[in-house]
This record gives C-alpha cells, sequence and structure tokens, in this order.
C-alpha cells in the first residue's frame, strides 16, 4: 500500500511539475515606435570604404517589460545597417567578442569565396577577421548573419543579423522612397519563442523544421509601430527567421506594389497582396496609405505546398508583425515609375545542367562535408542547377556568390514576384525548379562557396554542400561530383 502511495505521488508529482510555459503571443498592443537600425560608419582608408562589426553579448527588450539575453553586433540585438555603392571597395574589421567561434557572412553577395563568411572562414573569440572586395552587382537589399558550421541557427536565433543595402545611379535616379528610416524602411521579421522569465527557448520541440516561435518581432522588438509621414512607404522586407515561412500583406488586404526580390529591383512593380517569404529571402515593397489610417502588417497562413503536415510548419498561424500609422497630413510621395531595371540569362548561354534531389537532411544522397567539394563550375560558365524539394517538408535553396533567376517550376512559368533576381527561393515539395545563373570574376581552387536550405537547422544538420569556381571548371565531361552533371 505504502509503496503503490509513493509511486502514485512520484507519478503526480511528475506530472504536474509545471515546466515553464512560454509566452503566448504577448503583443497586442502596437505601441512601440519601430527601432531603425542606424546606418553603420565607415572611414575612407586608402579609398576603402571601412566598417566595424563587433558581435557580442548583451540584453534585449524584445517584449515590453522584458529583459532577454541576446546577441548583436555593435549593440546587443541585430547589428547596423551597412550600406555601399555599387564600385565602391569596401572593408569590414569582424571582431568577435562572443565566448565562442562565429563567422559573418555577407548573404546575396558576389564576392571571392576567401571572404565569404562561410564556415571555412571561422572568427575565433577575442579575434578580428578582416574581408574586404569590391561592391560589384546592382542596387540591392542584402543582409548579413552567422555562419559558423553547425551552429548558425542558435547563432541566428540569438539574434546577430543585419541588412547590407547596396545602392547604384539607376536606383538612386527612380522615383522609389528612398529616405531612410523616414519613407524607406528596413524591416527584420523573425519569430522568437521566450520563457516567462524572458529568456530565448532553444529547443525546437522536435518540430522538424526548427523553432516556430510566436512572438513575432520586427527589428528586435514585438509590437512595433512606424509613423509614415508620406502618401508611399518603401518596406525592405527580410525573413530572418530561422524557420518560419511568412506571407506577408495587410491586414485590411489593401494592395501594395513588390518592386524588388533578393537582387534587386524587379523589371516593373507588381501589383499583389501577398508575398510569401521564405528564411533568408527579402522582397522590397511599396505600399500607399490615406491620411490618419493605420495598417497592420500581418503574416497570413502561408501556402507551403504540398507539405506533409503543414499546421506543424506554421502553415495555419496568422501573425501580426509592424503597424503602419500614417500622420494626419502626408507630404505626397511620387508615383511610382513604371519601369525598374533590365535583366535576364539567355536560357540559351547555359552549357551545363546540375541536377540537386533535395531529401530530408541531404543532398544528392550525400550530407555536408567541409573536406569534400561537390561541384566545380568554371569561371565565366553560365549554368542551370534543376533543384527537386523530393520530401514532404518545406525545404529552401540558397546559392552563395550569385544572384539566379527561374527559369521554370515544373516547366511552368514562375508568378511575377518570382520572375526577379534571387538567391534564396522556397521550394515547394515535389516540385521542380529550374534556375540559371552565372559564375563571374572570383576563381579559388581552395576556397567553396555554400549552397544549401536556409532552413538553419537544416542547414547546421547537413542540407548544404559546397562548390568552388576554377579556371576551367571539372569539364563538364558528365563527372558527377555533386551536383550531376547532366
Ligand atoms: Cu544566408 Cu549560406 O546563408
Ligand atoms: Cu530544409
Amino acid at each position: 500500500g505504502l509503496l503503490l502511495c509513493a509511486v502514485i505521488f512520484l507519478w503526480a508529482l511528475a506530472g504536474c511539475v509545471p515546466s515553464a510555459p512560454p509566452l503566448e503571443q504577448a503583443t497586442t498592443a502596437f505601441d512601440r515606435p519601430l527601432p531603425i537600425p542606424p546606418l553603420a560608419e565607415s572611414r575612407l582608408m586608402d579609398g576603402t570604404r571601412t566598417f566595424s562589426l563587433d558581435a557580442q553579448e548583451g540584453s534585449s527588450e524584445l517584449v515590453a517589460g522584458l529583459q532577454t539575453p541576446t546577441w548583436g553586433f555593435n549593440g546587443p540585438v541585430l547589428g547596423p545597417t551597412l550600406r555601399a555603392q555599387a564600385g565602391e571597395r569596401i572593408a569590414v574589421e569582424v571582431a568577435n567578442n562572443l565566448p565562442e567561434p562565429t563567422t559573418v557572412h555577407w548573404h546575396g553577395m558576389h564576392l571571392p569565396a576567401a571572404m565569404d563568411g562561410g564556415p571555412h572562414q571561422p572568427v575565433d573569440p577575442g579575434s578580428t577577421w578582416n574581408p574586404s572586395w569590391q561592391i560589384d552587382q546592382p542596387a540591392a537589399t542584402l543582409w548579413y548573419h552567422p555562419h559558423p558550421h553547425g551552429n548558425t541557427e542558435e547563432h541566428v536565433y540569438r539574434g546577430l543579423a543585419g541588412m547590407f543595402i547596396l545602392d547604384d545611379p539607376l536606383s538612386q535616379s527612380l522615383s522609389l522612397p528612398q529616405n531612410y528610416g523616414v519613407d524607406d524602411i528596413p524591416v527584420i521579421v523573425q519569430d522568437k519563442r521566450l520563457a516567462q522569465d524572458g529568456s530565448l527557448i532553444t529547443d525546437s520541440q522536435g518540430n522538424e523544421i526548427g523553432m516556430l516561435g510566436t512572438t513575432i518581432l520586427a527589428n528586435g522588438v514585438a509590437g512595433a509601430v512606424q509613423q509614415v509621414e508620406t502618401t508611399r512607404i518603401r518596406l525592405r522586407l527580410l525573413n530572418g527567421s530561422t524557420a518560419r515561412t511568412y506571407d506577408f500583406g495587410f491586414d485590411d488586404n489593401r494592395s501594395f506594389a513588390q518592386t524588388a526580390t533578393d537582387g534587386g529591383l524587379l523589371r516593373e512593380p507588381h501589383e499583389t497582396t501577398r508575398v510569401r517569404l521564405s528564411p533568408g529571402e527579402r522582397a522590397e515593397i511599396v505600399v500607399a496609405v490615406e491620411p490618419g489610417e493605420d495598417t497592420m502588417l500581418t503574416s497570413f497562413p502561408p501556402d507551403l505546398g504540398d507539405a506533409a503536415a503543414p499546421s506543424a510548419f506554421g502553415a495555419a498561424d496568422r501573425l501580426d508583425v509592424l503597424k503602419l500609422q500614417a500622420a494626419p497630413q502626408l507630404q505626397p510621395s511620387a508615383p511610382l515609375p513604371d519601369r525598374l531595371a533590365e535583366y535576364g540569362i539567355p536560357e540559351s548561354d547555359a552549357g551545363v545542367t546540375r541536377t540537386f534531389q533535395v531529401q530530408d537532411r541531404q543532398i544528392n544522397g550525400r550530407s555536408m562535408d567541409m573536406d569534400r567539394i561537390d561541384a566545380e563550375v568554371a569561371l565565366g560558365a553560365t549554368e542551370i542547377w534543376e533543384v527537386t524539394n523530393t520530401h514532404g517538408v518545406p525545404h529552401n535553396w540558397h546559392v552563395h556568390d550569385v544572384q539566379f533567376e527561374v527559369l521554370d517550376i515544373d516547366g511552368a512559368e514562375p508568378p511575377p514576384e518570382l520572375q526577379g533576381r534571387k538567391d534564396t527561393i522556397y521550394l515547394e515539395p515535389e516540385r521542380t525548379y529550374r534556375l540559371i545563373m552565372r559564375f563571374e570574376d572570383y576563381a579559388d581552387p581552395d576556397n567553396p562557396y555554400m549552397y544549401h536550405c536556409h532552413l538553419l537547422l537544416h542547414e547546421d544538420q547537413g542540407l548544404m554542400g559546397q562548390f568552388v569556381v576554377t579556371e576551367t571548371g571539372s569539364g563538364g565531361s558528365g563527372q558527377t561530383d555533386g551536383g550531376g552533371v547532366g
């Protein structure tokens, strides 16, 4: 009798000990001014614009009234916006004041592989890494974030990320809102799970795609509002989440113009009511407002394609992100231009097609190996990468160094929002994406670039491969290393 009682007592105790429940969507009031990441200061050294980034620990008020231990660049969370002009030579002094090694990768940047900041360029605690390169690509909203081997999800989730905005004469001459922090607003969207004491919950509870939080942050705060002083405002949306895919729109379903994708301006503004962004993707949108009104940037339940258990992956979640509050009197913005940018890689330029089958944590049956080069690309080559998600789980696809264009999806023309220059694309399960890209300027047989799923848990778990660009490539003679040259 006594033994039974003891067993029941222990069983009850085990069942009842509350493991502190997470804060659920803690925010209903949207009254905290949206923090605008400061433009990073730079100094000119021998004609090179030089920035400094210092990765550090800190504490942040992600949710009003609660302190959360976080990591940031030059501050407790996120980082300043780096900004440079096409053609400029830049350098960054990256100091690591974290208790462990990290790296800083320039996502979307065309640059030498040794400057790329991937897993082969670790920065040890207490040391500094000094990459430099010339900006050689069109105006775009890029970003930077850590990429340490096996730890990328955690480092990004703790708060290390920032925007990297590129300008060029075309982008500056077009009548698009471009007054940073006034009518041209960076919006880094991330989801977190916080414990009652404010600490970050890092356990993804066995979810196959990683952490899905219900506390939604815009530039590091939940419940943010941005005052609008002009009749049009540009939002540079970055999905800086580790796993969650968003489908952005406004709560009143107003339409807006998408003007840019990851790699720069579209050919023309695309009028729409939604833009789906998977982790790592960006979109620039221009939205019109009336005096005195407000509207909520909202993520609607995203269409994740033919995923096996969509609601487990966030496909049922509607989440408020950022309130826009228009002033009673607005300054008129210029109408949007009809035409934006010209670009296009002709399919006939492509000499090599590689096929990539994404399954579970592998690409073409192999997991990431730091010591294996999966593909060798010839300098100057135009290639088609045919990527299939053969798995009933959401994945996406990111290629370093280049911006690609989508030729077709299952043979069909891509929708307008995927007709831009991209470096990351959502892969709906059981579909094949044909991507065309050109590998220019930088050959280096010793330093690989990465391609991988940008659901960062998947990346950490091996859904990544490495390619090098060399003077001659691997010959394209049917060598099937990695990409399976076809
Ligand atoms: Cu944004 Cu290889 O990463
Ligand atoms: Cu994945």
